[in-house]
């Protein structure tokens, strides 16, 4: 028997004002396409954006349905739908942003799991690591990959396909 580690690493900034050009414009993208969410349940209007190696940037917000569980999450759906319409180029950054009662959360949303699977697939279909942007008003999470955010995570290699 061997007992096994895994740890991440990620930056947080204490601002947006600290982060770099291409983040900091990423994360006003999210806030800004949180406001097109659809959560007359929830209350909790979610906004993630993307930027493309061309420097086109996709947006999405999270779109509740009655029946709970057919809601998408903001991430699921600007995923969804830049690889529908962008599948020739190569997503390079997600930022994630939330508003709660109309204003920016305080503390970063970290994406749920389901997102989490979606981000990974989006990384191993480009074959490179996919930047994630976490963004509160208290503190900005900034990770170099998706993958370290689930380890030992269900991936096609499980499938018998290649990576
Ligand atoms: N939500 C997202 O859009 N992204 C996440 O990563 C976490 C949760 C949405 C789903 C639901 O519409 C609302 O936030 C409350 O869970």
């Amino acid at each position: 028997m061997k007992k096994k580690e895994q740890s991440i690493s990620y930056l947080e900034y204490q601002g947006i004002n600290e982060l770099p050009d291409m983040e900091r414009k990423l994360v006003e993208e999210a806030v800004s396409a949180a406001g097109g969410a659809y959560a007359p349940y929830s209350g909790f209007k979610v906004g993630a954006a993307i930027m493309l190696d061309d420097g086109t940037i996709t947006r999405g917000a999270n779109v509740e349905n009655a029946a709970f569980p057919s809601g998408s999450c903001a991430e699921k759906t600007v995923l969804s739908y830049t690889v529908a319409n962008y599948h020739e180029k190569k997503t390079v950054a997600i930022a994630i942003a939330a508003l709660s009662g109309g204003e920016l959360t305080a503390d970063p949303v970290p994406p749920c799991g389901n997102c989490r699977q979606m981000l990974i697939e989006e990384e191993q279909r480009l074959r490179q690591p996919v930047k994630v942007i976490l963004a509160g008003k208290s503190a900005i999470i900034v990770l170099e990959d998706c993958q370290s955010l689930m380890p030992l995570s269900f991936t096609r290699s499980n499938l018998g396909k290649r990576v």
